[in-house]
């Protein structure tokens, strides 16, 4: 595995390449990310990695600051998955130059997570539009836990026309069916439970709500929420996966999207 710090020796190895397969990641490396090299790794091509904790997609100095940083452990696992690059770029690395293509930000980036955490994806789609840029990579590995971060990369891609195929990788979970997050590594064992609790109550209720739609009713849900041990509910919202508009009909291909606190920890999933 050769490791790269700046995109000028990273880009004359690649470039000689017949071309990349790219996990762009912020470190703090869990079963997702592995299971998205190793999906990589079935392409045939190079497989690169990077870790970058973007500092323009968090809104809040705090959050940035305590995100899971692990580099020395990641930098052994990416070793023991043989992956072929791993790209660990300073600030002035990423945002040191202009982008050819500018941002396309779909308006559903105003939805769910937009509306909650502003910037966001203003800040999520600025890092990849550069890495795009840098790297040029044919394939790129994303899981859809982070739905709409997928689904807003998706519409930026298509919308600037630009020649990578973005792979979708299905959520991993950890045995108690939380999905795998490193913001998981800030939870206390008490409150791993309370998120293992609460994913099966959203995954019975999903069923529930299949048969009955009815039974989609916020504020009981969000009350539910609490009881469990949640601290705060930012959203909770029903939205079909292929035209992110909400679903109206049980018959409609939808998710149960959610993102919530458990004390200063705010966790997301789609269920
Ligand atoms: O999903 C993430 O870890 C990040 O949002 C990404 C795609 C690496 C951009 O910083």
């Amino acid at each position: 595995m050769k490791i790269f710090k700046n995109k000028h020796n990273l880009q004359k190895e690649i470039f000689e390449t017949k071309g990349i397969s790219f996990v762009p990641t912020m470190g703090g490396l869990h079963k997702g990310h592995i299971s998205l090299i190793k999906q990589s790794k079935k392409f045939k091509l190079k497989t690169l990695v990077s870790i970058f904790v973007n500092p323009k997609q968090f809104n809040k100095k705090s959050d940035y600051r305590s995100y899971p940083r692990n580099t020395n452990e990641d930098i052994k696992q990416l070793k023991k998955l043989k992956i072929n690059y791993l790209y660990i770029p300073k600030y002035n690395d990423i945002y040191g130059f202009k982008p050819k293509k500018r941002v396309f930000l779909d308006k559903f980036s105003k939805k769910l997570c937009g509306k909650f955490r502003k910037g966001h994806f203003e800040g999520v789609l600025n890092v990849v539009n550069r890495f795009i840029e840098i790297i040029k990579p044919r394939n790129i590995f994303l899981g859809k836990k982070d739905y709409q971060q997928l689904y807003l990369i998706k519409q930026h891609i298509k919308k600037r026309k630009i020649e990578t195929r973005i792979i979708e990788c299905k959520t991993i979970r950890e045995n108690n069916g939380i999905a795998c997050s490193s913001r998981n590594s800030n939870l206390t064992k008490n409150q791993l439970k309370i998120a293992s609790n609460i994913f099966y109550y959203l995954s019975g209720l999903k069923k529930k709500i299949k048969k009955n739609y009815n039974l989609f009713n916020f504020n009981k849900i969000k009350k539910d929420l609490i009881k469990l041990g949640a601290t705060k509910i930012d959203y909770l919202e029903n939205y079909n996966i292929k035209s992110f508009k909400k679903a109206k009909s049980p018959k409609e291909k939808f998710n149960l999207f959610v993102a919530y606190y458990i004390k200063n920890i705010r966790l997301i999933d789609n269920i």
